[in-house]
């Protein structure tokens, strides 16, 4: 065997992986990937988009471009950000292969090994691979339904504030939860990073996802509210607000951080999907997005809330998770005795499944927890899959 290093002998080797591969099953009821229906995507759109570009744009789509982005995609998404009140000034924007490269990139230029990264506790899977992979320390803080909890953030800060880098946290409909921070958690916790000398990494790929046209919730972002003198990464993607097949993301932040960033990416990657960018320009350029969200908005919504409903005749006593007010996720918590993972066995044999916890857990440990996407299970499906995964919990009580 080849002696490999340290960070590949770092990875996590995925139980979850195995069981994912049996919810691969096309007969089986699956809550388990986070992303978007597939029968919501907007295959129409994008015949009319491609269809409109001229031979020039045609030209540039199939070719090599600048590492930063195509200029005039660069320019709608600084405008879009501009709209969600992100001042632009001495801030840079990279375009990036996914909001999963973004992480990386900015991971991959501030942490040596050993530093330590802060997360939410439970926090996306991706990050803390990303994390990991540079053989990152983290140290979780719990939620509560309001987001990261202050105390707890600022016990952690006193404890290992010589180890610490940067602060991650995903603030609209947060993948695993859904949980939406309120405008005064996210106040008090600029407040207690203020003195720091962190960088807060704000992973937002949700907060266009919320599911009351009427009522949206404030998803104005900590980098629109932070003072200028704390450094403020915002990462966006167009996976769930148009395709993940685009493989899109962008980066804004300052922009020192964000040239060093396009320097790692040079090496990574050279640029992004030039095709998906004249795409995703188009998408954002003609208009086609505001009335794709209306629509897809309303179809998460509905799914979301078959999912409530029958959790909620179905489950047995002892059970809580929360009620998301966008995105694609809810989050189950079980009694301390019960492992997801035996749960998931005896949901799978039954046709249905689900992410376990531990996966989400910094720690990799903690498994009373399941994740639920309803984003990608058709509206007639859904309650089928949660009776099964409640009566295979009731066997196991
Ligand atoms: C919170 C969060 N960040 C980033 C990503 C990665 O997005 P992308 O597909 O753009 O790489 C995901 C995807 O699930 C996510 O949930």
């Amino acid at each position: 065997m080849l002696d490999l290093s340290t960070s590949a002998k770092n990875m996590r080797s995925s139980e979850i992986r195995e069981l994912m591969k049996l919810a691969a099953d096309p007969s089986i009821i699956s809550f388990a990937g986070g992303m978007p229906g597939s029968d919501l995507l907007p295959t129409d759109i994008v015949d009319g988009l491609y269809a409109s570009l001229s031979t020039q744009e045609k030209q540039v789509a199939l070719q090599y471009g600048p590492t930063s982005g195509y200029p005039p995609l660069l320019e709608s998404m600084a405008s879009y950000l501009s709209s969600k009140g992100i001042d632009m000034t001495d801030q840079s924007l990279l375009v990036t292969s996914g909001g999963q490269q973004a992480i990386n990139l900015i991971t991959r230029i501030l942490i040596d090994p050993g530093d330590r990264v802060i997360t939410e506790d439970p926090c996306f899977i991706g990050a803390l691979a990303a994390f990991l992979s540079y053989q990152a320390h983290l140290a979780g803080v719990p939620m509560d339904e309001e987001g990261m909890m202050a105390g707890p953030l600022r016990e952690t800060i006193e404890k290992r504030y010589d180890s610490i880098k940067m602060v991650y946290l995903n603030p609209s409909f947060q993948n695993p939860s859904g949980i939406m921070y309120s405008q005064k958690r996210k106040k008090e916790i600029l407040g207690i990073l203020k003195k720091s000398r962190f960088c807060l990494v704000e992973d937002d790929p949700y907060c266009e996802l919320y599911f009351d046209e009427t009522d949206p919730p404030d998803t104005t972002p900590f980098k629109a509210l932070a003072e200028h003198a704390l450094p403020v990464c915002y990462i966006g993607s167009f996976a769930k607000i148009f395709g993940p097949g685009l493989r899109l993301g962008w980066l804004c932040g300052p922009s020192e951080l964000i040239e060093k960033c396009e320097l790692a990416k040079q090496s990574m990657d050279a640029c992004s999907s030039s095709f998906s960018q004249v795409i995703a320009h188009k998408f954002l350029s003609q208009g086609s997005m505001p009335g794709f969200l209306k629509t897809v908005r309303a179809r998460y919504a509905k799914r979301a809330r078959i999912m409530l409903e029958t959790l909620e005749v179905t489950m047995p006593e002892g059970i809580s998770w929360t009620h998301p007010r966008g995105g694609f996720y809810v989050w189950v918590t079980l009694p301390e005795s019960v492992n997801a993972a035996d749960l998931f066995k005896a949901a799978i044999k039954q046709g249905a499944a689900f992410v376990t916890g531990n996966a989400f857990d910094p720690e990799g440990i903690k498994n009373n927890c399941l994740r639920l996407a309803f984003s990608h299970t058709p509206e007639d499906t859904i309650a089928q899959g949660i009776k099964i995964i409640a009566s295979s919990l009731r066997s196991l009580l």
